[in-house]
């Protein structure tokens, strides 16, 4: 196993104002929370965290990690129809991807229930809070191990 695994956690549009933005759907927490929760459950992983609301920005963060052992990606609402995304993705073929929503994106409007990302990655965690990153990073790490 590779002792000090590189994990990219990427965020997409709008997920810079969690902790203010609709509580109620996406929980208090901000991404700093996040991170922290993340760095103190996970120790022995070395993290990248990235947001932003750029495009073109999040397709050059997706190439940055390559060569990692794992991407966690919230696309956000580019979830529902970046194909840029969805390409930029399914082009870093030797990594693990795991596309984690906070909410649960079924039981919300129509639109939310596609993902154009999701043919791209190799599992999908969604209505779990705070938690499903913790469980998107276990995943990965639980692939160095078999
Ligand atoms: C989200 C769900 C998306 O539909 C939404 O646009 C977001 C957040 C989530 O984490 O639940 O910005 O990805």
């Amino acid at each position: 196993m590779n002792t000090n695994p590189t994990v990219h956690v990427l965020h997409g549009v709008n997920l810079g104002a969690l902790g203010t933005r609709r509580p109620e759907v996406y929980g208090t927490m901000t991404l700093k929370d996040i991170e922290e929760l993340l760095r103190g459950e996970f120790p022995e992983v070395s993290f990248e965290f990235r947001q932003t609301n750029h495009e073109g920005e999040m397709v050059s963060y997706i190439r940055e990690a390559r060569g990692s052992d794992g991407i966690v990606i919230n696309p956000g609402a580019w979830t529902h129809y970046s194909y840029a995304l969805h390409d930029a993705l399914e082009a870093v073929e030797e990594v693990p991807k795991v596309e984690t929503h906070l909410s649960n994106v079924h039981a919300r409007e129509p639109w939310r229930r596609h993902s154009v990302i999701s043919p791209a990655v190799n599992a999908v965690v969604a209505g779990m809070g705070p938690y499903g990153y913790e469980a998107a990073v276990g995943y990965i790490v639980k692939q160095l191990k078999v």
